[in-house]
C-alpha cells in the first residue's frame, strides 16, 4: 500500500545494509518494510519473515504448538497452521496454559473497510478466526474500523460507514457463530467504558512513543495520532461490558497479519501499566500479490489480486495472464529442467487454499521435477479459487440486513463459551 507519510518508509529503522555498486561504491540497500501502512520487500526479493521476527521481537510458531493445538482442540490443525501461513506469536503459549487450566480467552481481530470488494489475502484471518472459534468454542469481537479508513484514505464519514456494513456482509459470509460473535463499527460503539479504556492508554503514550512505532510526521493530522488506542483497546475485556461484565481477567487472543504487529506491541507496552493483562497475538505472512511475492497485495491494482466479487472467467484470466510462474519458458526446457518452486505463484495460493496435503505434495513434486507443465498447476489452482469464490459469493448473498444488524447489536451473549 503507498504510504502517504513518506517518513513512513524508515520505520520500524532500516537495519543498515550496505552493497557495492557495479562501479565498486557503497550503496544503502534499500530494505524490507512492514508497516500498518505499508509492505514491500527488498529490492526484487521476497519478504523475510525470519528477519521480521527478529526485528519485531515475536516469537516463532513451531511444530511443538501445533502439535499442542491439535491436543487441545481435539481437531486437525488448519491448513494455515500446517503450511505456516500463521508463522509467528507473541504469548500465545499463555492462552494454551490458561485453556488448558479450564480458563477460556476471547478473540479479538478487525478489518479497516477501505474498499467494497475483499480479495482473498482479506479472508486469510477471517477464515482462521473462524476455524479458531470453533476449535476453542470462545467468543469473539471483530472491530471495523471505519473511522481509520476515514482518516487515511480520505473517505468521507458516511461513505466509511457504508464500507463497513458492507465488509460486515463478508466477514459474516465467513461462518461465524452469532452466538459467539459481536461485530462493531467505531463510529457506532466508541464511548462509554470503550472511551474509558481509549483514555486510560492514550495517556501512557507519549507523542515520541507514537512517531518511534508508526513514523508519523508533523504534517500528519491529530487524527491519526489519536487512533492508536482505538484499535488497542478491543484488546481489554473491560471494553466490552455487555459481554464480559465480571470477567475483566478474561484472557485475549488477537489472530492478524504481522503488518498489524505496531499496534499491539503499543497495546502489550501499557497494557499492565494500567492494570490489565497483555493481549496475545498469533500472526500470519501476506497473501501474496499474482506478480510475485514482494510484499502484500495493493487494493489498487485489480489486476494483482484475485476478489471475492470476480467471475469464474476473470479467475482464469487473471491466473493464466498475471499469476507469476516458476516454470521454465518452453515446455521442453520445463520438461527438462522443472519448475523453481520457491518463486511460482500457483504453488503458493495451492499452499494456502488447496487443503489436500496429499495432492499438494505430488503436484510440488511433478512440477519440481517437470513432469507437470504450469498451465496443468494452474488449472488446479483456477478450479480451486473458483470453488473458494462462488461458495464465498453464494454465502454473502444470503446475509440479509437483519443478520448484520443481529451481529452487531450490543447484547450478552450467554452462551458464548458453550
Ligand atoms: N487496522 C486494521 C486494518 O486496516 C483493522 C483492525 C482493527 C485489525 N483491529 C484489528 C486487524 C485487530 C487485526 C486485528 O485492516
Amino acid at each position: 500500500m503507498p504510504s502517504s507519510n513518506p517518513r513512513a518508509r524508515h520505520f520500524p529503522p532500516p537495519m543498515s545494509s550496505t552493497s557495492l555498486s557495479p562501479e565498486g561504491e557503497e550503496v544503502a540497500e534499500e530494505e524490507q518494510v512492514v508497516t500498518p501502512w505499508e509492505v514491500s520487500a527488498k529490492q526484487g526479493g521476497k519478504i523475510d519473515y525470519g528477519k521480521l521476527i527478529d526485528q519485531f521481537g515475536c516469537q516463532r510458531l513451531d511444530q511443538s504448538l501445533i502439535d499442542r493445538v491439535q491436543r487441545l482442540t481435539n481437531r486437525h490443525p488448519h491448513v494455515f497452521l500446517r503450511r505456516g501461513v500463521f508463522f509467528a506469536h507473541r504469548d500465545f503459549t499463555d492462552i494454551l496454559d490458561a485453556y488448558e487450566r479450564g480458563d477460556k480467552f476471547y478473540l479479538y481481530t478487525g478489518r479497516g473497510p477501505s474498499s467494497e470488494a475483499l480479495h482473498l489475502g482479506h479472508l486469510v484471518p477471517f477464515m482462521f478466526t473462524k476455524y479458531l472459534q470453533d476449535a476453542f468454542k470462545v467468543p469473539l469481537v471483530i472491530q471495523l474500523t471505519d473511522d481509520e479508513k476515514c482518516m487515511w484514505k480520505n473517505l468521507s464519514v458516511e461513505e466509511s460507514q457504508r464500507l463497513a456494513r458492507e465488509n460486515a456482509k463478508d466477514l459474516i459470509a465467513c461462518g461465524f457463530d452469532i452466538s459467539r460473535t459481536f461485530i462493531f463499527c467505531d463510529f457506532d460503539y466508541v464511548g462509554g467504558a470503550f472511551y474509558k479504556n481509549m483514555v486510560r492508554v492514550a495517556k501512557c503514550v507519549t507523542y515520541n512513543k507514537v512517531v518511534g512505532i508508526f513514523g508519523f510526521t508533523g504534517e500528519d493530522h491529530i487524527g491519526k495520532v489519536s487512533f492508536p488506542p482505538v484499535q488497542a483497546v478491543p484488546s481489554f475485556p473491560s471494553s466490552f461490558p455487555h459481554l464480559f461484565s465480571g470477567r475483566e481477567n478474561l484472557r485475549c487472543l488477537i489472530p492478524c497479519a504481522i503488518d498489524q504487529d505496531p499496534y499491539f506491541r503499543m497495546t502489550r507496552d501499557v497494557a499492565p501499566r494500567i492494570g490489565y493483562s497483555k493481549p496475545s497475538l498469533i500472526e500470519s505472512t501476506f497473501f501474496p500479490a499474482l506478480q510475485g511475492e514482494t510484499g502484500k497485495m495493493s487494493a489498487s491494482d485489480p489486476n494483482s489480486a484475485i476478489y471475492v466479487t470476480d467471475t469464474a472467467k476473470d479467475i482464469k484470466n487473471k491466473i493464466n495472464k498475471y499469476a507469476f510462474s516458476g516454470g521454465q519458458d518452453t515446455t521442453e526446457k520445463q520438461r527438462k529442467f522443472g519448475a523453481n518452486l520457491e518463486v511460482d505463484i500457483p504453488i503458493k495460493y495451492l499452499e494456502f487454499f488447496l487443503d489436500d496435503d496429499a495432492e499438494l505434495e505430488q503436484i510440488r513434486r511433478e512440477y519440481g521435477a517437470g513432469h507437470l507443465l504450469t498451465g496443468e498447476v494452474k488449472r488446479r489452482v483456477i478450479e480451486v479459487l473458483t470453488e473458494l469464490v462462488e461458495r464465498h459469493r453464494r454465502a454473502r448473498a444470503a446475509v440479509t440486513d437483519e443478520m448484520v444488524d443481529a451481529f452487531m447489536a450490543v447484547r450478552p451473549l450467554p452462551n458464548m463459551f458453550s
